[in-house]
């Protein structure tokens, strides 16, 4: 084998290893599912008696809860009272000291992680140390969405 044969083996041996490196890059990436519906019709602009849309009924029974951190004044959770099916929305910001409270589907409760105080799914306190019920807005449902009135 002389040098320039030598040199050719070589250099079809380097494009051969990087072949698949070169050929990864040119793919489609396929990690993001390409048939998820998106909600593209959802205006999320204050409506004129100052409900604002945060999610669809879809979503809320799906997930059991929809939460809110951008679009509304302020935090809001949004979860379906199990007493009476109607929506129970509160800012799950603890009023002791300030944690974000999680909803419990098991116990259909709020609670709050840092010191343990518990809230009914209305907001209403079910123990201590919070004193101060979770302040709560008014939801309703209308054309399979979720609004709430969060000023
Ligand atoms: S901040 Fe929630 S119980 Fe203390």
């Amino acid at each position: 084998m002389d040098r320039r044969e030598f040199i050719g083996w070589i250099s079809v041996s380097a494009l051969a290893n990087s072949l698949p490196v070169v050929l990864a890059s040119c793919s489609v990436r396929k990690d993001k599912p390409q048939n998820k519906q998106e909600n593209p019709k959802i205006d999320k602009n204050s409506r004129k008696n100052g409900f604002l849309v945060l999610g669809t009924v879809q979503d809320l029974n799906d997930k059991g809860i929809l939460r809110d951190n951008q679009n509304a004044a302020k935090p809001v959770l949004i979860v379906r009272n199990p007493d009476n099916i109607n929506l129970s929305a509160v800012n799950p910001t603890c009023t002791h000291q300030g944690c974000t409270v999680e909803w419990k589907t098991d116990t259909k409760i709020f609670a709050c992680p840092c010191h343990g105080s518990k809230f009914s799914s209305d907001g209403k306190v079910l123990g201590g140390p919070a004193k101060k019920p979770l302040e709560s807005f008014q939801a309703k449902e209308e054309d399979g969405l979720v609004l709430v009135k969060a000023i």
